[in-house]
């Protein structure tokens, strides 16, 4: 649990991150110990969040990289990842981005389309190089989770339908520039259940099966990131179940020989390591409502804006009695709001708040709206 050194907080100017580093050393040890099984490789999903102490800690634990974009390759390289840990997705690489990869001989380029590859190929050629590929194949299973971060339904704009798949495999084995060597799988984000894992991995048994049959074998299996933190209860969940998760993949999904299973973990990794700090600005009694007005807003945090996702928030510096806020920050529209509705002891102007649970997803997708400026950070090594 994190216990914050409030004492130091009163002197920093308000919004800031705070990161628990210690936390996110023992996650990386879970993480490291149960996947720790012959072929398992855990990449972090970038994307998550990109302060520089961060990925320090995550490069030293060994982990490898998911990027998304030409940006993150290359913070993933100045983070002093090593290329040959570095894979590559997204449905619009742009040519300077494959480019990128390229010269730097990372790992894995994770390929959404056949116009994709045949672009993929055409720039290798041209610079004389091979480009290592997986195919981002969309499974068509429900993750269960929130339209917005469900990405593995036929209906979604990630990967390659199953129907599709044949011909695509057929076209990437006859090109001189690329080498096919694995799959990708990603279902969605926030998968707070095993079983849609367990169903991911059985759909990806029946695949190599089928492909098995033709001759065709795959030296890679990624199947992708996703797994949930419990925003209700950071506390005692502070770790996410990574026993249950890699066991999930253990007991269903079927290597053969000397196969590789990656994994790309986000969320799980960073998420509960961070908190948003603020302060109460101002109480203002509405007609029905009390509003604690807050000095961070959506620029700082937009997950509960974008996603109606709740984050549990704690009133750091009162123990006065319980009342009923919303809790909302400066910035001038609506949705500007954190919580609705929640309980907390008595909000005071100056009082010090946690917005918690906020380590994955916050201070990356942070905006500078209303020219506001960007939030600081504080840690706790
Ligand atoms: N791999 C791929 C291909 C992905 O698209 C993602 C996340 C991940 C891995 C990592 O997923 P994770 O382990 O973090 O669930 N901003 C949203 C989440 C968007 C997730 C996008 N893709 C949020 O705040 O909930």
């Amino acid at each position: 649990m994190t216990n914050f050194p409030i004492a130091e907080f009163e002197n920093q100017r308000t919004p800031f991150y705070f990161y628990d580093i210690e936390l996110l050393r023992k996650t990386l040890d879970e993480i490291k110990r149960f996947s720790n099984y012959p072929g398992y490789h855990v990449h972090y999903a970038i994307k998550a969040n990109v302060n520089p102490v961060i990925l320090e800690e995550i490069r030293k634990a060994g982990l490898g990289v998911d990027c998304v974009s030409g940006g993150e390759v290359e913070t993933a390289l100045n983070a002093g990842f090593a290329a040959n840990k570095i894979v590559f997705a997204g449905v619009g690489k742009s040519d300077w981005e494959i480019e990128l990869g390229l010269a730097h001989d990372i790992e894995c380029f994770n390929v959404e389309s056949l116009p994709e590859l045949e672009v993929i190929q055409e720039i290798a050629a041209r610079m004389g190089k091979v480009a290592r590929i997986a195919l981002r194949v969309n499974p068509n299973i429900d993750a269960h989770t929130h339209h917005y971060i469900t990405t593995g339904l036929a209906e979604n704009k990630f990967g390659i339908n199953l129907e599709k798949l044949d011909e695509i495999i057929d076209v990437a084995k006859m090109m001189p520039n690329v080498e096919l060597q694995g799959l990708h799988f990603h279902i969605g984000s926030q998968i707070t259940i095993n079983d849609p894992f367990k169903l991911l991995s059985e759909k990806i048994n029946e695949l190599q099966a089928k492909y098995a049959e033709k001759g065709i074998s795959f030296k890679t299996i990624n199947v992708g990131g996703g797994l949930g933190i419990d925003y209700d209860n950071p506390n005692e969940n502070p770790i996410p179940d990574f026993k249950g998760y890699f066991d999930t993949f253990k007991q269903n999904l079927k290597l053969s020989e000397g196969q590789e299973v990656h994994f790309e973990l986000g969320r799980s990794v960073v998420g509960q390591c961070g908190s948003l700090i603020t302060r109460v600005l101002y109480v203002k009694e509405g007609t029905e409502k009390k509003f604690a007005i807050v000095d961070a807003g959506f620029t700082e945090l937009i997950r509960p804006a974008l996603y109606q996702a709740h984050h549990n928030i704690e009133n750091l510096t009162s123990d006065g009695d319980v009342e009923k806020y919303d809790v909302v920050g400066p910035i001038c529209e609506s949705s500007d709001c954190f919580a609705e509705n929640e309980m907390l002891p008595k909000m005071r102007r100056g009082d010090i708040i946690a917005i918690r649970s906020a380590g994955a997803y916050g201070e990356i997708m942070a905006s500078q709206y209303n020219c506001r400026r960007l939030p600081l950070s504080v840690y706790k090594k």
